[in-house]
């Protein structure tokens, strides 16, 4: 019997390179779809491997800022809300590990990768959720932020995280319904919870803001990345469009953004803001935000903690796969 292998995908198609990237170029200029088999340059597989992984990552540690609230939302029902939107986030992280995987590095790889640090996810997790008002500035802004990002690589030109990105577009859209609703209730309820409220969106508004990457001109890859369909706008646009929806939001939450530079801008006819804090955003980054070394801690506890689930989990492929029969077309060796 074979040994089971996570990498269910060829790394190389069986075609020569100036064909292959003749068929890549022709699928790139009509906006069409490369799938796994197809050839595709290096740079491109590994940008995409390193986005998509990134990506997953995100979704995975993305999990315990919330999580850490299961035990104390105020009601059964939040608490069955929330327990429901940390598991899709789960899903997400198992959907983009898949994607990822068809590009050609395994799960585990991606994982250590993860786990020792070599890899990055959003700096945004590195942030405390300091309140329950945070759970419902975390849906309205960390995950409609993601909205705003997400939605464009539905088109994105790789097929599997393209694909990967319709589901979870569409559970965003129900994470950031349930964060506004949060807000919605505490911003009408006593003065302390509406206090409460304002208080979670002053401490993430910059933070969110700073998802989208930083300023065009420091992001040297974008350029690369729109050639390839992979990216369809540039980190400053996305970051404009964020704003101007979650401005007439706030005012309709009975809320506000510290920062005193947001103003209607006619002439551009979007919101101006003022400038991001990017020595914090590079820090977090970089490793030294607020949680981080919590969260890599946290993960690789969960990490360590699972390991009898893995070995479980591949007992059983095993000796199913030893049982299947070849006339029913199950059996791997
Ligand atoms: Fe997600
Ligand atoms: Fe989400």
């Amino acid at each position: 019997m074979t040994t089971p292998t996570t990498t269910r995908f060829p790394t190389t198609a069986p075609v020569a390179d100036d064909e292959g990237q003749r068929h890549f170029d022709r699928v790139i200029a009509e906006d069409s779809r490369i799938e796994p088999t197809d050839w595709m340059p290096d740079g491109y597989r590994r940008t995409l491997t390193r986005q998509i992984s990134q990506h997953a990552h995100s979704e995975i540690i993305g999990m315990q800022p919330e999580a850490n609230w299961i035990t104390r939302a105020p009601s059964l029902k939040r608490k069955a809300i929330l327990m429901a939107k940390v598991q899709d986030e789960a899903g997400h992280g198992l959907y983009l590990y898949s994607a990822a995987e068809t590009l050609g590095t395994n799960r585990d790889e991606l994982v250590d990768q993860l786990l020792t640090g070599r890899a990055k996810y959003s700096s945004i997790f590195n942030y405390p959720a300091r309140t329950w008002a945070d759970i419902g500035a975390i849906g309205w802004l960390v995950d409609g932020a993601a909205i705003c990002n997400q939605v464009p690589l539905c088109r994105c030109s790789y097929g599997p995280y393209a694909r990967a990105m319709i589901r979870v577009c569409k559970e965003e859209s129900f994470h950031q319904r349930q964060g506004w609703e949060i807000l919605y209730s505490l911003s009408h309820g006593t003065a302390a919870q509406k206090q409460m409220a304002q208080e979670a969106i002053n401490r993430f508004y910059g933070p969110a803001l700073q998802m989208f990457g930083p300023p065009d001109e420091d992001s040297p890859n974008s350029q690369q990345s729109m050639s390839w369909n992979i990216k369809r706008f540039s980190n400053d646009e996305l970051r404009q469009r964020f704003v101007d929806m979650i401005v007439p939001q706030a005012e309709a939450l009975g809320l506000h953004f510290e920062d005193p530079d947001l103003k209607w801008n006619e002439e551009r006819g979007h919101y101006d803001f003022g400038e991001l804090d990017w020595t914090e955003f590079k820090a977090a980054i970089r490793g030294s935000g607020p949680c981080n070394v919590q969260r890599l801690q946290r993960r690789r506890q969960a990490f360590d903690d699972g390991a009898w689930v893995r070995e479980a989990a591949a007992a059983y492929a095993e000796k199913t796969a030893s049982r299947s029969t070849p006339e029913r077309g199950l059996h791997v060796a």
